[in-house]
């Protein structure tokens, strides 16, 4: 049997500055990835992603958000073009309705930058600054129709400094991001 045979079809979708994606390519691009990544879906033309993208020679579309529907619909059009078997959402800020997920069928993924199920939702690294938390995170978890509260794949912790910033939580935390997302595909598809 071929070994790269049993590679999921994967769509990441973003909205910015891509630094998962391209942790998603470099593990996509090891031989034994259990993904091909055969689609990049922006949902903002000056996404800074979309060049780690074209720089890999990966298919990539950018779908003008006017409405969820009308997004949705062009979306799960391409995703089907492209025959895809998984999505992992890196960095994309717009929320998919249950019908969406209902229709794709296959596993959504989703990565956010804290220890959920504690702060969902935005500004998350203030909020466990603010709330002088001992650590903060990241978690890679199913889509669900509930904003970031999907079923938990993996998650790991840093330890919080009493010197962090905002800025410098979020930079340790981004670097965990890249390490467990990978990581994440990798414990869900084993599963398979
Ligand atoms: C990451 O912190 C991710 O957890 C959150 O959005 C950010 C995206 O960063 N969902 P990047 O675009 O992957 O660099």
């Amino acid at each position: 049997m071929e070994k790269s045979s049993g590679k999921k079809n994967t769509a990441i979708l973003i909205s910015g500055r891509g630094s998962n994606l391209r942790s998603l390519i470099k593990y996509a691009k090891k031989k034994k990835s259990l993904i091909r990544i055969v689609l990049v879906v922006s949902d903002n033309f000056s996404a800074k992603g979309l060049n780690y993208a074209n720089k890999s020679k990966i298919n990539n579309i950018v779908l003008k958000y006017s409405n969820r529907e009308s997004f949705e619909n062009r979306l799960l059009k391409s995703l089907k073009i492209n025959n895809v078997d998984l999505i992992c959402l890196a960095g994309f800020m717009k929320i998919l309705s249950g019908s969406f997920i209902k229709k794709f069928k296959n596993p959504i993924l989703n990565i956010h930058p804290s220890l959920l199920p504690k702060y969902k939702g935005l500004n998350t690294h203030n909020r466990a600054i603010q709330n002088k938390d001992k650590y903060s995170g990241a978690t890679v978890h199913i889509v669900n129709k509930k904003l970031d509260s999907g079923k938990i794949i993996l998650q790991k912790k840093v330890k919080i400094l009493k010197s962090d910033s905002e800025k410098s939580l979020e930079k340790k935390v981004l670097k965990i991001e890249h390490k467990i997302y990978p990581k994440a595909i990798i414990k869900l598809l084993a599963s398979d």
